[in-house]
């Protein structure tokens, strides 16, 4: 496994185990996805506070807490969503300092942890008080409850104005050769660790396309109608016997951390072998396949 630093010195392994479509509801099988990500290396855990409204963050961390003396791991989560648990419902959206440092009590207790190790903002908009938000995570790192911040965002104003102001370590974003539409500004971001959400364009880079075209995108994607994404990802199946690899390729060359989402052991199984098959692949093969997909750009929230 390669390891990339951030600024405050985390050390991400390049492929990190999103934990949002985890099976939470079988601890059993949730355990062995988990157990099996740290025994191939894999050292960074994303969860968020609003994922199955605090359930994750209770069983990802109770899963992790058994392994930490045995690994060098890290725990990421995610807060700005205001959220009724028994309701099971999101009611809000707050990144006010006092809510984030009331929060982070609720997410250290669930996680059973005593910091955190990457606290990033769930989302943002440009109308909120950005400065109140980054005193609060500047406030938390300082008293230790936190290692460092960034956050999850696809708006480039918003980015923009954390690049600017703050000490963020991270920005998470949904990155993949379809999804290409952060390439515009990736590059001007000096020292910020991308973390790439969507890695599989949630399957579509994968053996099962044609499944999750038709079960996740019936509108198609972006301009593409569903009819065209079919031909394209079967244009590439017929060339690539890996579709995972090439965009696990697209996304090392981007230096980002591949946050990998499954739902089974099968799946994480089978990235990280496409992981390794990404690693040595030629540049050109992966290149060549970028090329059927168009350049997309965020066309809202723009600077
Ligand atoms: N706004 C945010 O901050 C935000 C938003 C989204 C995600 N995230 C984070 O990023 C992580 C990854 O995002 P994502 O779930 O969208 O990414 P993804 O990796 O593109 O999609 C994950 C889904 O793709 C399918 N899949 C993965 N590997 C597969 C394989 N080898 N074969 C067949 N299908 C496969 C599975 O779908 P099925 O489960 O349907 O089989 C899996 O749940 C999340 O876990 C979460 O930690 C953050």
């Amino acid at each position: 496994m390669e390891y990339t630093e951030s600024k405050s010195g985390l050390n991400f392994s390049r492929m990190a185990l999103g934990c949002m479509n985890l099976p939470v509801e079988d601890e059993i099988a949730a355990e062995e996805i988990i157990e099996y990500a740290l025994s191939q290396h894999i050292n960074f855990f994303d969860t968020a506070d609003l994922y199955q409204f605090g359930r994750n963050e209770e069983t990802v961390g109770k899963i992790l807490k058994r392994y930490q003396s045995r690994y060098n791991l890290y725990v990421g989560t995610k807060v700005g969503n205001e959220f009724d648990r028994s309701l099971q419902q999101k009611t809000g959206w707050n990144p006010g300092r006092k809510y984030i440092k009331a929060e982070i009590k609720m997410s250290l207790r669930r996680l059973g942890m005593d910091h955190i190790d990457l606290y990033q903002l769930h989302g943002g908009t440009i109308e909120d008080d950005m400065d109140d938000t980054i005193l609060a995570f500047e406030e938390l790192k300082s008293e230790g409850l936190i290692r460092s911040y960034g956050i999850s965002s696809i708006r480039p104003n918003v980015i923009d104005h954390y690049y600017r102001k703050s000490n963020m370590d991270t920005l998470m974003l949904q990155l993949n050769p379809l999804d290409n539409r952060p390439e515009e500004f990736l590059e001007a971001l000096d020292g910020i660790t991308i973390l790439a959400r969507g890695p599989v364009m949630q399957g579509l880079f994968t053996d099962c396309h044609e499944y999750h075209l038709k079960e996740k995108f019936p509108d198609g994607i972006f301009n593409y109608p569903q009819e065209e994404l079919s031909r394209i990802f079967a244009m590439l199946a017929r060339h690539h016997d890996d579709l995972t690899a090439l965009s696990f390729k697209y996304l090392i060359d981007k230096g980002a951390v591949i946050v990998t989402g499954v739902s089974t052991l099968e799946q994480l199984e089978k990235n990280l072998e496409s992981l390794k098959k990404a690693a040595a692949m030629d540049e050109n093969e992966m290149k060549t396949a970028e090329k059927l997909f168009k350049k997309e750009r965020y066309e809202v929230h723009r600077l």
